[in-house]
């Protein structure tokens, strides 16, 4: 209600970008104020459901449904986001070094659509900057996920040092690791998902996790690869392989979309990765294909055009175990939030199931 009548048309007048900071700056003050964490939690939370908490990786999450990378570049509004009632959140992508991004304007609204279209680029303050905000978190009511990437002058070639020192700078305050290679917005980068250049990117990622685990005696904590919903099925066949090789913990898809079929909006002629609705199918189709590549043996993390529960419910049948979403919060609001685990409960019970695993790769 308080977003759809009072903040959403506001936001909606100004530059979607300015809309952005304004949203992420207000959200990081606000939660410096005594009360203003419990007052958010209280008024967009959720009631405790046991049909929807899980264990995966050995990280419990409340509910399945979690903040998308990109929202909060540099987790400074981590405290605001965390108690929004999501299950997780994931913060990034954040670099080594800080970067500016690509020129401006770089966001756009489709509203026709339902839909975002954003050739941001990795704008944020770097690694030390968000470790910063993490670390003086003082509770941590979900989980964390750290997006990492490259800086855009690092040559591929070099790409693995880059995600190593973030992995090295960040490894203490994220719960998992999310390497995304996938963004449309950074040239080239998305040439780091197939083979060699896979192969060895991976490989040291695991070998760094693998020595900052070790050197604190410690569990080693999951590192998840994101994938872009424009792979062919030959290529996403191949990933997968060499994913698996790798040890990797498990696969979020997908980031956006370079393909602009059906909009009506201009703005579907702007460069970059589009969100939102017309994403939805194609990002379902990629996990389900994801799940049967993999018997179902790698935890699939779905985001890409969620709505609503029966969105969020049917890329969980399809193979997703846990939900992420982006496009939709700007659309619709934190209210959304609990209308999905509502949604999400009544979507179980009208199968006939008692917890929200029992869904997971029905459809598949
Ligand atoms: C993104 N997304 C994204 N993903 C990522 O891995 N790193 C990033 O920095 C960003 N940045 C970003 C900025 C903006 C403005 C948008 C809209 C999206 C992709 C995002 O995490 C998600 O994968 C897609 O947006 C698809 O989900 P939705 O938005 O359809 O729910």
């Amino acid at each position: 209600m308080l977003y759809e009548y009072f903040a959403k048309p506001l936001l909606f007048r100004m530059d979607p970008e300015r809309a952005h900071h304004l949203t992420i700056g207000g959200l990081r003050t606000a939660s410096r104020i005594p009360g203003v964490l419990q007052a958010m939690r209280a008024a967009y939370g959720s009631p405790e459901a046991p049909e929807l908490r899980q264990t995966i990786w050995g990280i419990d999450y409340p509910n399945p449904l979690g903040l998308a990378a990109g929202l909060d570049k540099n987790g400074e509004a981590a405290a605001a986001f965390s108690n929004l009632g999501f299950g997780f959140i994931e913060v990034g992508t954040v670099t080594p070094k800080a970067e500016s991004g690509n020129e401006q304007p770089r966001l756009f609204r489709l509203p026709p659509d339902q839909a975002l279209v954003n050739r941001m680029g990795f704008n944020n303050n770097g690694a030390e900057a968000m470790r910063e905000f993490l670390a003086a978190l003082r509770h941590r009511p979900v989980p964390i996920a750290v997006n990492i990437g490259k800086n855009k002058m690092t040559p591929n070639e070099q790409a693995v040092q880059d995600y190593r020192t973030c992995m090295r700078i960040l490894y203490d305050v994220g719960d998992f690791f999310v390497v995304n290679i996938s963004s449309p917005n950074t040239p080239d980068l998305r040439s780091l998902q197939h083979g060699e250049d896979l192969r060895g990117l991976l490989h040291g990622i695991m070998e760094e996790r693998n020595r900052l685990a070790q050197q604190r005696g410690t569990e080693a904590k999951p590192v998840l690869v994101k994938l872009a919903p424009d792979l062919s099925q030959e290529q996403l066949a191949a990933s997968v392989n060499i994913i698996r090789e790798a040890g990797i913990s498990g696969i979020i898809a997908t980031n956006t979309t370079v393909s602009r079929e059906g909009l009506k909006h201009p703005h579907g002629e702007q460069a970059g990765g589009l969100s939102g609705k017309p994403l939805k199918d194609k990002s379902t189709a990629i996990i389900r294909h994801v799940y049967c590549l993999t018997e179902g043996r790698i935890p699939i993390i779905g985001c890409g055009g969620v709505f609503s529960a029966a969105d969020a419910y049917e890329k969980i049948r399809a193979g997703a175990s846990l939900i992420e979403l982006y496009t939709a919060l700007i659309y619709q609001g934190p209210g959304l939030i609990k209308k999905i685990h509502k949604g999400l409960l009544e979507c179980l019970k009208k199968d006939g199931l008692s917890h929200i695993s029992e869904a997971v790769g029905k459809d598949a």
